[in-house]
């Protein structure tokens, strides 16, 4: 199992901070964001990752993770030109994965508490050509993309609504997914949104429609640290999950 931190994008949300410096290089706690993320990999076994960055910054990144030793994982490091969407980022792990791998994807401003290991053994009994998301139960879906659940096979969704005016569920699909190299055919099917970015819902919805997209809950604390409050909390929150 492998690991890809996509933590390109521009960061408009957490503006002016984000001119000066990346959003994932942000302090939460004692650490930059990105870190939390990579730990998380590293204690679910996952120790060959690849970190999906923009141009911005990009020194910084090498400046403190450097081969990734000191953290305990292997690091490889691409540079994503533009800000075309997620799953465009996603993309450029391509070469990274090779036709036997599956992988774990993390969106690098997702900080959560869960373990990935039994998550990671769920998605291992998955036949080959499915995914997986981890979803989370939050007070207001509409700011994400908010599954659907197929009425009969639960086990299954059935599509994911991006940021959807009246949520069909509390849960959102977090930044979480897992993936093997048929996810790269797929990206390269799909068309750029309305608002011009490479959308990894309409990726997950490529799989939901075929019946192929599994899910777990995460039972502990999650939050994408995109705004300053969400930022804020996560400083308050991390402390101390890394020593
Ligand atoms: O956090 C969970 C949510 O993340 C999901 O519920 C949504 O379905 C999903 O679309 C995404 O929504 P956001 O609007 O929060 O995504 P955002 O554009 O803020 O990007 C989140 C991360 O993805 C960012 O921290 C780095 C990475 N990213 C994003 C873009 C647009 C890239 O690496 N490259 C990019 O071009």
């Amino acid at each position: 199992m492998k690991g890809v931190v996509l933590a390109g994008g521009t960061g408009t949300r957490l503006y002016p901070l984000t001119r000066l410096i990346n959003k994932h290089l942000l302090p939460v706690g004692k650490y930059p964001m990105i870190i939390y993320g990579i730990d998380r990999l590293r204690q679910a076994g996952i120790t060959d990752i690849l970190i999906v960055m923009g141009k911005q910054s990009a020194g910084l990144y090498t400046d403190f993770l450097g081969s990734g030793r000191e953290f305990g994982v292997n690091l490889t490091y691409r540079i994503q030109e533009g800000a075309g969407g997620i799953a465009e980022a996603l993309e450029l792990a391509r070469g990274f994965i090779s036709d036997r791998d599956r992988f774990v994807v993390l969106l690098g401003d997702n900080l959560f508490m869960d373990d990935l290991a039994p998550f990671v053994d769920s998605y291992g009994l998955q036949p080959e050509g499915t995914a997986r998301v981890l979803l989370k139960q939050v007070k207001d879906a509409r700011r994400y993309g908010v599954p659907v659940f197929d009425k009969k096979q639960h086990e299954l969704i059935t599509e994911i609504e991006e940021k959807p005016a009246i949520p069909k569920s509390s849960y959102c699909v977090t930044g979480i997914y897992m993936y093997d190299k048929a996810v790269f055919d797929i990206i390269s099917q799909i068309k750029p949104s309305e608002r011009g970015e490479l959308e990894i819902t309409d990726v997950n919805n490529v799989y939901a429609a075929q019946g192929k997209l599994e899910y777990d809950i995460l039972q502990k604390w999650w939050s994408d640290a995109g705004t300053f409050e969400s930022l804020q909390e996560a400083g308050r929150r991390m402390k101390g999950m890394i020593p």
